[in-house]
């Protein structure tokens, strides 16, 4: 099959290389012109374990091409994913839908033919409708279906999540484009893959209650945590605890310095504003999102306590920048709450992270950058662990205790044990250990 992906971002170019190793021909195309230049080049632009073995295997095959000009590749196209961004709308939370419509009147201008056309960016309920308005407005002659199809893929495992996914989810309202949807995703059926057809409004609706349910189980844990520290119980003992029970399962019971990054923040939000504007509001979802918000800088006040009550003058080093391992995105990390909190208490910053520095550097221009983990803790007041990369899971605790100034280390995300620590001869404070 032809497919033309629209967006060649975190999902779209995972999904495309995924598409293209499946053998459907891809072409991507993207509106940044440095992105398409650097992946026709052979570089690429984000970090993502796999994807760069993916994309050149693919490229070489000829089954996938970057281009910044949509017109030829989805007037040959028989199927185009729309995976442009979705980010929150400046001030209300809303999902700003803006990308998505225009690349949604640019296919019409240029499809031929019968063509599906599939929203895979996360949009709020109904915008498929609005889609295929937009679409039949500009072109009323055209032939086109209008499906959703949501992406679950997690970043830092995105290749694996797309190849083996736990379902795929196709809203789709006629049996055409259900029959195309089907060939699309044929290589994943062999893997016996559960695919769900629903309609396209509950397809749209099922992304983002998949993400608040799951925001929601690490803003529970999280806040079982605070209970822990007060009670001497052990958070990581209670998500065992409770996680054995398979209605509640293990997974997602991480108590650390909050959710964060591209999708949960910004899509907890716009669900909050999709329920308001239809008069049934998710108020636990609502809660989620001021419990989640305001731990981050409670992160930060844990920070200046294991300092003795005041940062300021004093340097800290922040290990792991990026809101989760494996991947260099730094959208709404918790890093980034917490270092402009501590900086307002009169704090110095350092920083490492073996991928996300360059990104980091763009929202955090004023924090001081270390090559190695090891150097960012030198002569520094406290160190601490904000996201735990493996990179972290085994440092030398010897040496860290003759680099550091004092030796106070704050583990965010729960690595060490703390007798280990403690015998180093380190003041050690965790997220519910009590
Ligand atoms: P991204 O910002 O990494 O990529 C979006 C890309 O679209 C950018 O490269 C941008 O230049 C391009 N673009 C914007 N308008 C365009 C247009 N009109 N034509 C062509 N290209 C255009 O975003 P992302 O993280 O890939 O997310 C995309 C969507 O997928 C969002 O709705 C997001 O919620 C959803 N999603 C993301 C993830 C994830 O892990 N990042 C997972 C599941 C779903
Ligand atoms: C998440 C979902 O897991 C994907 O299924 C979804 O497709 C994606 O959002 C999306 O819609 O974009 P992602 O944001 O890549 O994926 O990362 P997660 O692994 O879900 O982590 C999100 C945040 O929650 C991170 O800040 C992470 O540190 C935090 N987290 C996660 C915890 O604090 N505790 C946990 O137990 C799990």
């Amino acid at each position: 099959m032809r497919i033309t992906m629209i967006g060649a971002g975190y999902v779209g170019l995972v999904s495309g290389a995924c598409f293209a190793d499946f053998g459907h021909i891809v072409t991507c195309v993207d509106t940044d012109p440095g992105k398409v230049e650097r992946l026709n080049a052979g570089a690429i632009p984000i970090f993502e374990p796999g994807l760069e073995e993916h994309v050149a295997r693919n490229r070489e095959e000829e089954r996938l091409f970057f281009t910044t000009e949509l017109a030829d590749s989805v007037a040959e196209a028989d199927v185009v994913f729309i995976a442009v961004g979705t980010p929150s709308r400046r001030g209300d939370g809303r999902a700003d839908l803006s990308y998505v419509y225009a690349a949604a009147e640019e296919i019409a201008r240029h499809v031929s033919g019968y063509t599906v056309v599939v929203t895979k960016s996360t949009v709020p309920v109904g915008t498929g409708d609005a889609v295929e308005r937009i679409m039949r407005e500009a072109r009323p002659d055209i032939d086109v279906s209008v499906v959703s199809n949501p992406e679950f893929l997690r970043e830092g495992a995105a290749i694996e999540d797309f190849k083996r996914p736990d379902r795929i989810v196709i809203g789709v309202e006629d049996e055409r484009a259900r029959e195309v949807m089907g060939e699309v995703y044929r290589p994943l059926f062999v893997n016996q893959a559960p695919v769900i057809y629903t309609g396209r409004r509950t397809a749209e609706l099922i992304k983002y209650a998949s993400n608040a349910f799951l925001a929601t189980k690490i803003t529970f844990i999280n806040e079982m945590a605070d209970l822990c520290e007060r009670t001497g119980a052990n958070v990581q003992e209670v998500a065992r605890g409770i996680g054995l029970d398979n209605r509640i399962g293990t997974k997602f019971l991480h108590a650390g310095p909050g959710f964060g990054g591209s999708c949960f923040p910004k899509d907890t939000r716009a669900l909050v504003e999709t329920a308001r504007e239809y008069d049934a509001p998710c108020r636990i979802v609502e809660s989620v999102v001021a419990v989640n918000e305001d731990r981050k800088t409670r992160m930060a006040q844990k920070v200046v306590k294991a300092c003795g009550g005041s940062v300021a003058g004093k340097t800290i080093a922040l290990l792991g920048l990026t809101f989760k391992p494996n991947t260099d995105d730094m959208r709404e990390s918790p890093s980034i709450a917490i270092a402009e909190a501590l900086t307002a208490a009169g704090a110095t910053l350092r920083g490492h992270d073996p991928e996300g520095v360059e990104q980091a550097r763009r929202v955090m221009p004023d924090l001081d950058y270390c090559e190695t983990a090891y150097q960012c803790v030198e002569g520094a007041d406290a160190v601490v662990l904000v996201t735990e990369w493996d990179a972290y899971r085994a440092l030398d605790l010897v040496r860290l205790k003759e680099l550091l100034r004092v030796p106070v280390f704050v583990d965010l995300r729960n690595v060490y044990r703390r007798a280990e620590v403690e015998r180093h001869g380190f003041t050690y404070v965790d997220v519910g250990r009590g």
